[in-house]
């Protein structure tokens, strides 16, 4: 098990296992959801999405559904306010996904076409449904495959589409061994069990905003700006979330309130339902993949080529950076990475759960189990003889790389020596049985926060700081970090979070949330130690520190810094049907001092279960002639349920950073589907001596590509 670093925590502070602090709530119903709580005067809306997916829309027959019981208003493109059509959002450019009911157009099923309000719920569900559209209908793209012709590589922005170093080329004719293989990933769905909602009203000419989010203040500015108001006129709130994975940001449902509550003068509700969530809140792109692996008799790699296609809409161009995985993970003489797109009359997919590097890993970490096979070599030994001592591409030292120790530490658990690497040897009755592996890493940013803390004068502490719990445990792991620079038991600390009015933060977004919030509120914290006297008075009102960490973001050394892992798993394999069953998964990580090792561990293996999802369950399928998902709904979207899923374990080794700022608290929300599917698919191939190549991992997959040992 871990042993702590750091300082000696105070009883029942950071680095001891504490049970959500909302949890009573939570469990007992009490904790109220974003489509939970009751307004006087509250309308509801219900959105109408296109049933085309390119064209213009003809008309919106509303007369008729506005004589229906109960509906108050049909807003579409005819009659909706305007909004600020340059929108620039986070990424600093327009996002036309957002900016809904402004024109005419049609660019994929699913598009938000008219929003029906009315006094209740079921009211405005019934005249939705009654409410006739009609189109123009234009001939649609939506085929995604290798090779497509309209691919193209992106601007280089902030997501580096394309890095390159030495000729590939060269090396790989140079090479004693080469992969050169190619693999696919299908469309993935981060599908909350909270879906998105929004209530909005007006309030002393304040707009105010009850969702569920990811940032508070990142909703807040969006909105302000779409809709040309002061950023101070606008409060955003988000107490509990159900999920979120990277779908809850500024979505068309807290737009869609805004418009209908300024019309109509009353507070406006807008829930998604399960189906709108699959073309309205983003999802994860398919993925072609090409991997080309050039190494010496040794296994020491001379190239790495890593080629990735994904798709975006054509509104909006978003990049699934699948190819940056190798980036952190391996170096070679010649190395090459590029993300490439092709725009199609598809919806916009976004940040789903380690954006990139999920399915990039599956086909890097496949790639070289493939090149462990054909140097003879045992996969993990491959790894130690590539560890890099600096960034492959940057050439920045890693804050620390604590991989080989996870590799070290989860085979001596998992047994691993005790495995021969001939596939195809293991048999249990009907089962083929075989153990892969796969290595994890995601980076470990931290961007600008505020928060303040108040020291009560009832001998209590409140934090303030505009994070979110999107169910990862962080308004506790919050109160952990208050608490141990406090040096008070966590008992006396409240934290308050996800209110714009409490300042800028970092969203809970690219395992970023826990280490920004971290520093701001302990750089609060230090502030207010040095304001209180010992044995001074506390007014009424308290004393309040604040802090922004913008400046100390900015000064920060450039290094690599990620956490990293090491997956395995142990898989059966049906020879009659085809069928695979996970029966064992370990992760080990090395993600810096961990806070709360209960959520953290929850965190960890919930990413696992959602690669063995990956693995072997999930697929989003667009029907090529309407252009729209088939079953897009979770009967239709199969993923991993109890049945599937079998013991997994997930712990950490340590993995110190002395010289960090922010204590040597790094990311963990992601790290843990990283590698995952690869470790399941290496194990599919150790089964059965058959690659995989195409996620998921059907039966019909397995069975058409039989059993080389069968
Ligand atoms: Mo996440 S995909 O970093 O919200």
């Amino acid at each position: 098990m871990t042993t702590m670093t750091g300082p000696t925590p105070v009883t029942g502070s950071v680095g001891t296992a504490h049970t959500r602090v909302e949890g009573r709530e939570k469990v007992t119903g009490a904790a109220r959801y974003a489509g939970d709580i009751p307004y006087a005067e509250l309308a509801h809306g219900w959105l109408v999405l296109s049933t085309i997916a390119r064209g213009r829309i003809r008309s919106v027959e509303a007369d008729p559904v506005l004589a229906m019981p109960g509906v108050l208003a049909v807003l579409h493109h005819g009659n909706a306010p305007r909004v600020n059509a340059d929108y620039t959002g986070l990424l600093g450019r327009p996002d036309p996904t957002v900016a809904v009911f402004q024109h005419d157009r049609v660019p994929f099923a699913g598009w938000p076409v008219a929003l029906v309000v009315a006094e209740t719920s079921e009211q405005a569900r019934e005249a939705a449904d009654a409410l006739v559209v009609r189109y123009d209908e234009e001939p649609h793209d939506v085929a995604f495959f290798a090779g497509h012709p309209g691919s193209y590589t992106p601007e280089n922005g902030r997501a580096q589409p394309e890095t390159s170093k030495g000729d590939i080329e060269a090396e790989l004719a140079a090479s004693a061994v080469v992969v050169d293989a190619e693999y696919t990933t299908p469309q993935e769905h981060h599908s909350a069990l909270e879906p998105h909602a929004a209530m909005a009203r007006w309030d002393s000419g304040r707009l105010e905003v009850v969702d569920s989010n990811q940032g508070s203040t990142w909703v807040a500015e969006e909105l302000a700006k779409l809709f040309s108001l002061d950023p101070s006129s606008v409060r955003v709130r988000s107490e509990h979330v159900g999920g979120a994975f990277g779908s809850k940001g500024v979505r068309p449902h807290q737009v869609l309130a805004v418009m209908a509550t300024t019309v109509l003068h009353r507070p406006v509700r807008v829930v998604l339902t399960r189906r709108q969530l699959f073309s309205l809140v983003g999802y994860r792109s398919p993925t072609a993949q090409r991997v080309r692996l050039g190494a010496d008799a040794d296994g020491r790699l001379r190239a790495l080529d890593h080629e990735a296609l994904s798709l975006t809409s054509k509104v909006y161009e978003f990049l699934e950076p699948s190819a940056a995985v190798g980036r952190v993970m391996y170096d070679a003489d010649a190395h090459h990475t590029v993300n490439r797109v092709v725009a199609l009359d598809v919806p916009t997919p976004t940040w789903m759960r380690a954006p990139g590097a999920a399915p990039g890993s599956f086909a890097l970490e496949c790639a070289l189990d493939e090149l462990a096979e054909k140097c003879g070599m045992d996969p993990i030994a491959l790894r130690a003889r590539n560890e890099p001592n600096a960034g492959p591409v940057s050439g920045a030292p890693f804050s620390s790389r604590n991989v080989l120790a996870c590799f070290q530490e989860g085979a001596r658990r998992f047994g691993w020596a005790d495995r021969d690497p001939r596939p195809g040897l293991r048999r249990e009755g009907r089962w083929l049985l075989g153990t892969g592996t796969a290595a994890a890493t995601h980076p470990s940013g931290v961007a600008p926060s505020t928060a303040s803390v108040t020291a009560e004068c009832d001998g209590t502490f409140t934090v303030r700081i505009t994070a979110a719990d999107i169910g990862t445990g962080a308004r506790t792991a919050l109160t952990l970090i208050a608490a141990e620079a406090l040096e008070v038991e966590p008992e006396r600390v409240r934290v308050r979070i996800a209110d714009s009015d409490f300042g800028p933060a970092m969203v809970a977004g690219g395992s970023m949330g826990t280490r920004s919030w971290a520093w701001a509120v302990t750089s609060a914290v230090r502030e207010l130690r040095e304001r209180l006297v010992p044995g001074g008075g506390i007014p009424p009102e308290g004393i309040t520190a604040r802090s922004n960490t913008t400046e100390a973001v900015g000064a920060l050394p450039m290094l690599e810094r990620h956490s990293f892992g090491a997956q395995f798993a142990e898989v059966a394999v049906d020879e009659t049907t085809g069928e695979v069953r996970v029966r064992r998964m370990l992760g080990i990580f090395a993600a810096g001092r961990i806070v709360n090792p209960l959520t953290a561990r929850s965190q960890l293996v919930g990413g696992m279960i959602w690669g063995l999802s990956m693995a072997l369950h999930e697929e989003a399928v667009r029907d090529q002639a309407s252009g729209a998902l088939v079953g897009a709904d979770l009967a239709g979207y199969h993923f991993a349920a109890n049945a599937d899923v079998p013991l997994v374990e997930a712990d950490w080794v340590d993995d110190p950073d002395e010289e960090d700022p922010v204590g040597g608290i790094k990311g963990i929300g992601e790290v843990s589907i990283v590698g995952a599917a690869a470790a399941i698919a290496n194990a599919v191939w150790h089964a059965t001596g058959v690659r995989h190549r195409h996620l998921p991992i059907r039966p019909d997959r397995v069975l058409l590509a039989g059993a080389a040992t069968a």
